[in-house]
Formats: C-alpha cells, sequence, structure tokens
C-alpha cells in the first residue's frame, strides 16, 4: 500500500477586504466586540462575478506550481464546498474543464466547515489504495453570499476565500491518519434554512441565508475539537507534545486557544489566520496551512494536526508529516 504526501500548496484571496471598522458604518456592531468575542479583525469579500471556481482554480495553480505538476498529472479533483457555483455540475468538473484535463473523477464534497478534512480522507484512500497517484484537493468558499448582512450575530463571522493541495503518492506518509464523523441531530443549530425541496418561493428570500445558535455550536465545538485530538493522538500511539503545529479550522480565535489548551500547545504553534481572513469554512484549514509552509514557519519532517468542526455537526482531523 502506498502512503500520500502533500507536495504543493496554494491560497487565494479576494481583492476586497473588509474592516471590523467597516462593518461598524453599516450594522450596530464595534470592531472591540468583533475582535474580543471572536479575534477576527478583517476579512476578503468576493467581487460581484467572482466564483467558487474562480478562486479555486488560482489556489489550485499556485499549489500546482509549488509541487512542479502539470494539470495532465492529476488523476483526481475534489473540492469541498458549500458555496459551488452551481448546484450540478460540481465545482471539481468546471475546476477539471478549466485546468484542460478530462477523463479523471472530479466531484465535490458538502461536509460545511469540515470539507477540506474529508475531502482529504478520500483523496488519501483513493492515493493508498493506487486508484489514483496524484489528486488535487481544494477547500473553497464564497460564504459572503450566503450571509444576511442584516443580521450581526453572523455577519461579522464569514470571509471568503480558497486553499488547495497537492496530494501524490510516495513511499513514506505524509498523511499519517485521517478521522471523519458525523452528527445530523444537530442540523439546526448551524445551517442555512432553505433548498432544493421546500418551496420555491422560499428561495433567495431570508432562509437563503446562514442561521445559527452560536452558544451551542461554540460549546460543542470546543468539546468535540478536544476528543477529535485524543482520537488521533491515541489512534497512532502520538503523545500531544510531539506535534510540532496544529492548524485548526479558523472560526474562533476563543474555539482555537481552547483547542491548543487542550493538546497543551503554546499558541506559538498554532496557526492563527482566522483574525485575518475570519471563518472561511472549508478553505480555512488549506488557506491557514499555505500561509504558515509560505511564511516559513510550516517545516518539512515536522508533524501537523489538523482539526475541523462544522455543520452537520461534521468534524474531522489530519495528523500529517509534512
Ligand atoms: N456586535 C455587537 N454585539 C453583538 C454582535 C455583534 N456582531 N453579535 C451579537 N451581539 C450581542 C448579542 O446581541 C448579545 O447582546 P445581549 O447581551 O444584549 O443580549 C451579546 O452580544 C452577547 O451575545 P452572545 O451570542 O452571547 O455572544 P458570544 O460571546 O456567545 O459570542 C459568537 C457570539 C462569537 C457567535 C460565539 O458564540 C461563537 O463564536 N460561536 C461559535 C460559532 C461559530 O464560530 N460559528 C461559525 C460556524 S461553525 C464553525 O465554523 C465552528
Amino acid at each position: 500500500m502506498s502512503y500520500s504526501r502533500i507536495t504543493g500548496t496554494g491560497s487565494y484571496l479576494p481583492e476586497r477586504v473588509v474592516t471590523n471598522k467597516d462593518l461598524e458604518k453599516t450594522m450596530d456592531t464595534s470592531d472591540e466586540w468583533i475582535r474580543e468575542r471572536t479575534g477576527i479583525r478583517r476579512r476578503h469579500i468576493a467581487a460581484d462575478g467572482e466564483r467558487c471556481s474562480d478562486m479555486a482554480l488560482a489556489a489550485a495553480h499556485q499549489a500546482m506550481e509549488m509541487a512542479e505538476i502539470e494539470p495532465e498529472e492529476i488523476d483526481l479533483i475534489i473540492v469541498g464546498t458549500v458555496t459551488p457555483d452551481k448546484i450540478f455540475p460540481s465545482t471539481a468538473c468546471i475546476i477539471q474543464r478549466r485546468l484542460g484535463i478530462r477523463g479523471c473523477p472530479a466531484f465535490d464534497i458538502q461536509a460545511a466547515c469540515s470539507g477540506f478534512i474529508y475531502a482529504l480522507d478520500l483523496a488519501n484512500r483513493q492515493i493508498q489504495t493506487g486508484a489514483a497517484k496524484t489528486a488535487l484537493v481544494i477547500g473553497s468558499e464564497i460564504l459572503s453570499r450566503l450571509t444576511n448582512w442584516d443580521d450581526r450575530a453572523t455577519a461579522v463571522l464569514f470571509g471568503d476565500g480558497a486553499g488547495a493541495v497537492i496530494l501524490q503518492a510516495s513511499d513514506e506518509p505524509g498523511i499519517v491518519s485521517t478521522h471523519i464523523h458525523s452528527d445530523g441531530r444537530y442540523e439546526d443549530l448551524l445551517h442555512v434554512p432553505e433548498g432544493i425541496g421546500t418551496s420555491l418561493e422560499g428561495l433567495l428570500v431570508e432562509g437563503a441565508f446562514i442561521r445559527m445558535d452560536g452558544n451551542a455550536v461554540f460549546r460543542r465545538a470546543v468539546a468535540t475539537l478536544g476528543s477529535i485530538a485524543q482520537e488521533t493522538l491515541a489512534n497512532n500511539g502520538i503523545d500531544k507534545h510531539d506535534v510540532d503545529w496544529l492548524v485548526p479550522h479558523q472560526a474562533n480565535l476563543r474555539i482555537i486557544s481552547a483547542a491548543a489548551k487542550k493538546l497543551d500547545l503554546s499558541m506559538d504553534h498554532v496557526v492563527v489566520t482566522v483574525d485575518e481572513h475570519a471563518n472561511t469554512s472549508s478553505a480555512s484549514i488549506p488557506l491557514a496551512l499555505n500561509t504558515a509552509i509560505r511564511d516559513g514557519r510550516i517545516e518539512r519532517g515536522q508533524l501537523l494536526l489538523f482539526e475541523a468542526f462544522g455543520a452537520g455537526f461534521t468534524w474531522g482531523s489530519a495528523l500529517v508529516r509534512y
């Protein structure tokens, strides 16, 4: 059986930056409240007409350049997203066309903020079995289009962006293990109420935006991220002190700090981008990973722990020897 290794990373952030101060002008909020409760200072917001696949493609090109591969070498494309260009075909198929390749499987995964971890899990297993050799795994989100800009409880939390990795077959790990879970009982705590299968009138009205019970999600996220970290370490017989970097889903600095505390990890070993990017759902982990690799914090040979939690609820982790 083969292993898979991350050989390239890339990311993309829309040009337009919206600061907390900018939000103060349009809603009853303050820079201080947002920073204290979430750690967020600014977020990037996609331009009119900019689509999930545009951002995903830009991130993919960067990752391919780092991995030194041509599009023809890619034999699997998975995109984690809750904001695809179209309901169908998948954004992954659109990326495939835009890369000028054909034939390999290409599909989207919808696991909310855990989408990238789910995609990584699947791609890793495809490579382990020999079904694929070079996978393009992307998280790309335009959450600003699912945001009710009149709801201060959610509007301050989200941003747009994309991150991508190239995963390639290798004799050594690489991806040491991945772990994914869901519990559908919590549907109503974090959701976009309207969708296909409700009513025609319901679409594109207020039900088409994110709704969340912030306190309940917060509590559940902290508890679950603690347990998924334990599961991952125990599964591999690894001590928490062996982890060089925690690369968590970037939802809220307080959730991230609580997760780091449970691992007895100083914040110097936690990649934090939520201040600059806000919550970009499935894009947040590959965006954070790419940032810390390109600025030299994460080095080859180090042990990384990715962990995510999102609507569903879904959650998951990956232990990665970079
Ligand atoms: N600006 C100013 N005041 C606000 C804002 C705002 N943007 N939003 C809410 N408030 C007010 C509330 O109305 C409330 O006022 P009141 O006391 O007069 O009633 C007060 O601030 C406190 O509100 P809470 O909701 O209790 O604030 P809390 O400390 O729980 O923080 C938050 C809210 C930031 C949403 C927090 O619950 C949280 O981070 N939850 C996790 C949810 C999350 O991150 N979801 C993202 C998707 S899931 C994921 O990615 C894990």
